[in-house]
Protein backbone atom coordinates (compact mmCIF):
# COMPACT_ATOMS: atom_id res chain seq x y z
CA UNK A 1 0.00 0.00 0.00
CA UNK A 2 1.04 3.36 -1.23
CA UNK A 3 1.46 5.68 2.08
CA UNK A 4 1.01 9.27 0.93
CA UNK A 5 3.10 11.82 3.38
CA UNK A 6 2.95 15.94 3.79
CA UNK A 7 6.16 16.42 1.67
CA UNK A 8 8.10 18.58 3.59
CA UNK A 9 8.70 20.98 0.64
CA UNK A 10 4.95 21.66 0.78
CA UNK A 11 4.72 23.01 4.12
CA UNK A 12 7.97 25.38 3.36
CA UNK A 13 5.06 26.85 0.64
CA UNK A 14 2.23 27.35 2.87
CA UNK A 15 4.85 29.18 5.59
CA UNK A 16 6.66 30.72 2.47
CA UNK A 17 3.04 32.29 1.30
CA UNK A 18 0.96 32.90 4.82
CA UNK A 19 4.86 35.15 5.51
CA UNK A 20 4.63 36.72 2.80
CA UNK A 21 1.68 38.68 3.20
CA UNK A 22 2.71 38.40 6.82
CA UNK A 23 5.53 40.03 6.60
CA UNK A 24 4.80 43.54 4.44
CA UNK A 25 1.22 43.73 5.86
CA UNK A 26 -0.63 42.68 3.55
CA UNK A 27 1.59 43.94 0.66
CA UNK A 28 3.58 41.01 -0.93
CA UNK A 29 6.93 41.03 -1.60
CA UNK A 30 8.89 42.33 -4.64
CA UNK A 31 11.69 40.24 -5.95
CA UNK A 32 13.29 40.47 -8.85
CA UNK A 33 14.67 37.44 -10.27
CA UNK A 34 17.40 36.63 -12.81
CA UNK A 35 17.72 33.88 -14.56
CA UNK A 36 14.58 33.39 -14.39
CA UNK A 37 14.52 31.81 -18.04
CA UNK A 38 17.01 29.20 -16.63
CA UNK A 39 16.39 25.61 -15.32
CA UNK A 40 16.16 26.77 -11.68
CA UNK A 41 14.54 30.56 -12.46
CA UNK A 42 12.02 28.72 -14.68
CA UNK A 43 10.62 26.73 -11.60
CA UNK A 44 11.20 29.74 -8.76
CA UNK A 45 9.21 32.13 -10.77
CA UNK A 46 5.76 30.60 -11.07
CA UNK A 47 5.87 29.17 -7.50
CA UNK A 48 7.29 32.61 -5.69
CA UNK A 49 4.56 34.34 -7.71
CA UNK A 50 1.87 31.62 -6.23
CA UNK A 51 3.29 31.95 -2.79
CA UNK A 52 2.06 35.70 -3.19
CA UNK A 53 5.63 37.26 -4.04
CA UNK A 54 5.24 40.26 -6.41
CA UNK A 55 7.70 39.31 -9.22
CA UNK A 56 10.05 41.05 -12.29
CA UNK A 57 12.21 38.34 -13.99
CA UNK A 58 14.86 39.39 -15.68
CA UNK A 59 15.83 38.43 -19.46
CA UNK A 60 18.76 39.15 -21.73
CA UNK A 61 15.43 39.02 -24.67
CA UNK A 62 12.27 40.86 -24.26
CA UNK A 63 9.58 37.92 -22.96
CA UNK A 64 6.26 37.63 -21.68
CA UNK A 65 4.11 35.10 -19.86
CA UNK A 66 4.24 33.15 -16.46
CA UNK A 67 1.99 36.03 -14.57
CA UNK A 68 4.91 38.08 -13.70
CA UNK A 69 6.74 41.67 -15.14
CA UNK A 70 9.41 40.66 -17.39
CA UNK A 71 12.35 43.35 -17.88
CA UNK A 72 15.28 43.21 -20.11
CA UNK A 73 18.69 43.36 -18.68
CA UNK A 74 22.16 41.95 -19.16
CA UNK A 75 24.75 41.34 -16.29
CA UNK A 76 27.68 41.40 -18.91
CA UNK A 77 27.19 44.95 -20.35
CA UNK A 78 24.87 46.45 -17.05
CA UNK A 79 22.34 47.52 -19.73
CA UNK A 80 19.04 47.47 -17.74
CA UNK A 81 20.13 46.78 -14.22
CA UNK A 82 19.12 49.95 -12.57
CA UNK A 83 15.58 50.39 -13.93
CA UNK A 84 15.68 46.14 -13.10
CA UNK A 85 16.32 46.44 -9.44
CA UNK A 86 13.86 50.19 -9.21
CA UNK A 87 11.43 49.58 -6.86
CA UNK A 88 12.38 45.34 -5.98
CA UNK A 89 12.31 44.50 -1.96
CA UNK A 90 14.88 41.68 -2.49
CA UNK A 91 16.72 40.32 -5.34
CA UNK A 92 17.03 36.56 -5.87
CA UNK A 93 19.99 36.15 -8.39
CA UNK A 94 20.39 32.91 -10.42
CA UNK A 95 21.95 33.75 -13.34
CA UNK A 96 24.85 32.39 -14.27
CA UNK A 97 26.82 31.79 -17.68
CA UNK A 98 28.91 28.57 -17.11
CA UNK A 99 29.67 28.17 -20.86
CA UNK A 100 30.98 31.27 -21.66
CA UNK A 101 32.58 34.84 -20.41
CA UNK A 102 31.98 33.48 -17.38
CA UNK A 103 34.54 35.73 -15.14
CA UNK A 104 32.26 38.93 -16.76
CA UNK A 105 28.86 37.92 -16.46
CA UNK A 106 29.04 35.68 -12.73
CA UNK A 107 32.11 37.92 -10.71
CA UNK A 108 31.88 41.10 -11.97
CA UNK A 109 28.12 41.27 -13.42
CA UNK A 110 26.99 40.47 -9.62
CA UNK A 111 28.80 43.14 -8.47
CA UNK A 112 27.37 45.21 -11.20
CA UNK A 113 23.83 43.84 -9.53
CA UNK A 114 24.69 44.40 -5.80
CA UNK A 115 25.64 48.11 -7.16
CA UNK A 116 22.62 48.97 -8.75
CA UNK A 117 20.65 47.30 -6.01
CA UNK A 118 22.50 49.17 -3.44
CA UNK A 119 21.89 52.05 -4.93
CA UNK A 120 17.91 51.00 -5.28
CA UNK A 121 17.94 50.86 -1.86
CA UNK A 122 17.08 46.66 -2.39
CA UNK A 123 17.30 45.21 1.21
CA UNK A 124 18.31 41.92 0.92
CA UNK A 125 20.13 39.82 -2.15
CA UNK A 126 20.40 36.32 -2.30
CA UNK A 127 22.51 34.78 -4.27
CA UNK A 128 22.54 30.80 -5.49
CA UNK A 129 25.79 29.01 -5.84
CA UNK A 130 26.78 24.82 -5.33
CA UNK A 131 28.37 22.70 -3.45
CA UNK A 132 31.82 22.17 -3.56
CA UNK A 133 32.60 25.38 -4.94
CA UNK A 134 35.72 26.18 -2.32
CA UNK A 135 36.53 22.07 -2.67
CA UNK A 136 36.66 21.26 -6.35
CA UNK A 137 39.18 22.43 -8.72
CA UNK A 138 36.88 23.71 -12.01
CA UNK A 139 37.15 26.68 -13.21
CA UNK A 140 33.47 27.84 -13.29
CA UNK A 141 32.91 26.69 -9.50
CA UNK A 142 35.99 29.63 -9.02
CA UNK A 143 34.12 31.84 -10.52
CA UNK A 144 30.88 31.12 -8.33
CA UNK A 145 33.20 31.21 -5.52
CA UNK A 146 34.28 34.58 -6.55
CA UNK A 147 30.94 36.10 -7.11
CA UNK A 148 29.56 34.73 -3.26
CA UNK A 149 32.42 36.73 -1.77
CA UNK A 150 31.64 39.48 -4.20
CA UNK A 151 27.76 39.23 -2.80
CA UNK A 152 29.13 39.00 0.78
CA UNK A 153 31.42 42.41 0.10
CA UNK A 154 28.61 43.83 -1.75
CA UNK A 155 26.32 47.07 -0.14
CA UNK A 156 22.95 45.29 -0.16
CA UNK A 157 22.92 42.71 3.25
CA UNK A 158 22.84 39.51 1.73
CA UNK A 159 22.09 35.64 1.86
CA UNK A 160 23.80 32.47 -0.16
CA UNK A 161 22.49 29.12 -0.17
CA UNK A 162 24.41 26.50 -1.85
CA UNK A 163 22.59 23.74 -3.58
CA UNK A 164 24.10 20.41 -5.24
CA UNK A 165 23.30 19.54 -8.99
CA UNK A 166 19.93 19.32 -10.87
CA UNK A 167 18.46 16.19 -11.92
CA UNK A 168 18.44 18.07 -15.39
CA UNK A 169 21.85 19.16 -15.24
CA UNK A 170 22.51 15.59 -14.38
CA UNK A 171 21.22 13.97 -17.41
CA UNK A 172 22.89 16.64 -19.97
CA UNK A 173 25.91 15.54 -18.42
CA UNK A 174 25.12 12.02 -18.81
CA UNK A 175 24.01 12.55 -22.74
CA UNK A 176 27.28 14.14 -23.65
CA UNK A 177 29.40 11.29 -21.81
CA UNK A 178 27.76 8.61 -23.95
CA UNK A 179 27.98 10.89 -27.66
CA UNK A 180 30.48 8.28 -28.85
CA UNK A 181 27.54 5.31 -27.93
CA UNK A 182 28.60 3.96 -24.18
CA UNK A 183 28.87 5.94 -21.06
CA UNK A 184 32.04 7.18 -20.15
CA UNK A 185 32.95 8.30 -16.84
CA UNK A 186 34.55 8.06 -13.59
CA UNK A 187 32.19 5.28 -11.75
CA UNK A 188 33.00 6.16 -8.53
CA UNK A 189 32.35 9.98 -8.47
CA UNK A 190 29.66 11.05 -6.04
CA UNK A 191 26.41 12.97 -6.70
CA UNK A 192 23.65 14.44 -5.03
CA UNK A 193 21.10 15.45 -7.22
CA UNK A 194 18.31 17.99 -5.82
CA UNK A 195 14.88 18.57 -7.49
CA UNK A 196 14.91 22.65 -8.41
CA UNK A 197 11.69 23.48 -7.22
CA UNK A 198 12.32 21.98 -3.98
CA UNK A 199 15.54 24.70 -3.76
CA UNK A 200 13.07 27.09 -5.12
CA UNK A 201 11.18 26.24 -2.17
CA UNK A 202 14.10 26.84 0.28
CA UNK A 203 14.57 30.27 -1.74
CA UNK A 204 11.13 31.26 -1.01
CA UNK A 205 12.12 30.70 2.94
CA UNK A 206 15.01 32.65 2.53
CA UNK A 207 13.52 35.50 1.17
CA UNK A 208 11.41 35.86 4.15
CA UNK A 209 14.08 34.91 6.58
CA UNK A 210 15.82 38.04 5.75
CA UNK A 211 19.28 38.68 5.39
CA UNK A 212 20.67 35.11 6.46
CA UNK A 213 25.17 35.09 5.28
CA UNK A 214 25.99 31.41 4.93
CA UNK A 215 23.01 28.98 5.13
CA UNK A 216 22.99 25.36 5.33
CA UNK A 217 24.05 23.27 2.24
CA UNK A 218 20.65 22.07 0.60
CA UNK A 219 21.23 18.77 -1.20
CA UNK A 220 18.78 15.57 -2.38
CA UNK A 221 18.03 12.76 -0.23
CA UNK A 222 20.81 10.47 -1.80
CA UNK A 223 24.31 10.65 -2.61
CA UNK A 224 24.51 8.14 -5.75
CA UNK A 225 28.10 7.23 -7.77
CA UNK A 226 28.43 7.81 -11.10
CA UNK A 227 27.72 4.34 -12.36
CA UNK A 228 24.81 3.63 -10.37
CA UNK A 229 23.18 7.09 -12.19
CA UNK A 230 24.06 6.05 -15.38
CA UNK A 231 22.99 2.69 -15.22
CA UNK A 232 19.16 3.93 -13.78
CA UNK A 233 19.53 6.70 -16.59
CA UNK A 234 19.89 4.11 -19.40
CA UNK A 235 17.18 1.45 -18.26
CA UNK A 236 14.89 4.65 -17.85
CA UNK A 237 15.27 5.45 -21.27
CA UNK A 238 15.40 1.39 -21.89
CA UNK A 239 19.05 1.61 -23.06
CA UNK A 240 21.38 -0.88 -23.32
CA UNK A 241 24.36 0.56 -23.45
CA UNK A 242 27.43 -0.52 -21.50
CA UNK A 243 28.26 2.44 -18.92
CA UNK A 244 32.75 2.08 -19.28
CA UNK A 245 34.92 3.51 -16.30
CA UNK A 246 37.06 6.58 -17.36
CA UNK A 247 38.79 7.22 -14.32
CA UNK A 248 39.43 11.53 -13.83
CA UNK A 249 42.91 12.26 -12.85
CA UNK A 250 44.55 14.25 -10.44
CA UNK A 251 43.17 16.43 -7.80
CA UNK A 252 39.99 17.01 -9.72
CA UNK A 253 38.94 13.50 -9.73
CA UNK A 254 40.66 12.71 -6.05
CA UNK A 255 38.12 15.33 -5.06
CA UNK A 256 34.75 13.94 -7.12
CA UNK A 257 35.35 10.68 -5.97
CA UNK A 258 35.68 11.99 -1.98
CA UNK A 259 31.83 13.54 -2.25
CA UNK A 260 33.51 17.19 -3.11
CA UNK A 261 29.52 17.51 -4.66
CA UNK A 262 28.00 16.12 -1.79
CA UNK A 263 26.89 17.59 2.01
CA UNK A 264 25.44 16.18 4.62
CA UNK A 265 23.36 18.77 5.39
CA UNK A 266 19.94 18.58 6.50
CA UNK A 267 17.47 18.63 5.82
CA UNK A 268 17.82 17.58 2.14
CA UNK A 269 15.23 17.19 -0.30
CA UNK A 270 12.82 14.03 -0.70
CA UNK A 271 12.67 13.89 -4.68
CA UNK A 272 14.89 11.41 -6.11
CA UNK A 273 16.96 10.99 -9.01
CA UNK A 274 14.80 7.83 -9.46
CA UNK A 275 11.80 10.40 -9.17
CA UNK A 276 12.99 12.51 -12.08
CA UNK A 277 13.64 9.46 -14.35
CA UNK A 278 9.96 8.03 -13.97
CA UNK A 279 8.73 12.16 -14.30
CA UNK A 280 10.76 12.54 -17.45
CA UNK A 281 10.74 9.02 -19.27
CA UNK A 282 7.72 7.53 -17.43
CA UNK A 283 7.53 3.88 -15.47
CA UNK A 284 9.82 3.01 -12.56
CA UNK A 285 12.74 5.37 -13.50
CA UNK A 286 15.04 2.23 -12.63
CA UNK A 287 13.48 1.73 -9.28
N1 LIG B 1 22.55 23.45 -12.81
C1 LIG B 1 22.82 22.93 -11.61
O1 LIG B 1 22.88 21.69 -11.41
C2 LIG B 1 23.04 23.87 -10.43
C3 LIG B 1 23.22 23.33 -9.15
C4 LIG B 1 23.37 24.19 -8.06
C5 LIG B 1 23.35 25.57 -8.27
N2 LIG B 1 23.21 26.05 -9.54
C6 LIG B 1 23.19 27.50 -9.71
O2 LIG B 1 21.82 27.87 -9.86
C7 LIG B 1 21.72 29.00 -10.71
C8 LIG B 1 20.75 28.69 -11.83
O3 LIG B 1 21.26 27.60 -12.58
P1 LIG B 1 20.48 27.05 -13.86
O4 LIG B 1 21.00 25.69 -14.13
O5 LIG B 1 19.02 27.30 -13.69
O6 LIG B 1 21.04 28.05 -14.99
P2 LIG B 1 20.76 28.01 -16.55
O7 LIG B 1 19.65 27.06 -16.88
O8 LIG B 1 22.09 27.82 -17.22
O9 LIG B 1 20.24 29.48 -16.88
C9 LIG B 1 21.11 30.55 -16.89
C10 LIG B 1 20.32 31.83 -16.76
O10 LIG B 1 21.24 32.93 -16.70
C11 LIG B 1 20.74 33.97 -17.51
N3 LIG B 1 21.88 34.72 -18.04
C12 LIG B 1 22.97 34.22 -18.68
N4 LIG B 1 23.78 35.24 -19.06
C13 LIG B 1 23.19 36.39 -18.63
C14 LIG B 1 23.53 37.77 -18.72
N5 LIG B 1 24.66 38.18 -19.35
N6 LIG B 1 22.70 38.69 -18.17
C15 LIG B 1 21.54 38.29 -17.57
N7 LIG B 1 21.16 37.00 -17.46
C16 LIG B 1 21.97 36.07 -17.99
C17 LIG B 1 19.93 33.30 -18.62
O11 LIG B 1 18.90 34.20 -18.99
P3 LIG B 1 18.50 34.63 -20.51
O12 LIG B 1 19.12 33.62 -21.44
O13 LIG B 1 17.01 34.61 -20.52
O14 LIG B 1 19.05 36.00 -20.67
C18 LIG B 1 19.36 32.08 -17.91
O15 LIG B 1 18.09 32.37 -17.36
C19 LIG B 1 23.15 29.30 -11.20
O16 LIG B 1 23.69 30.31 -10.41
C20 LIG B 1 23.89 28.00 -10.97
O17 LIG B 1 25.27 28.20 -10.74
C21 LIG B 1 23.03 25.25 -10.61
Amino acid sequence: MKVHVVPPGLWLVVWAWVGAWVRVGGVAMRVLVTGATGRLGRVAVPRLRDEGFTVRAVSRRPRDGAGVEWVVADLGTGAGLAEAVAGMDAVLHLASSPGRRTHEIDVLGTRRLAVAAGHAGVRHLVYVSIVGVDRVPLGYYRHKLAAEQVVAAGPVPWSVLRATQFPGFLADLLRGASRLGPVLGDPAVLAQPVDPGEVADRLAVLLLAGPSHRTEDFGGPEVLRFDEAARAWLAARGSRRPVVPLRIPGRLGRELRAGGLTTTATPTGVRTWADHLADTYGGTGGR
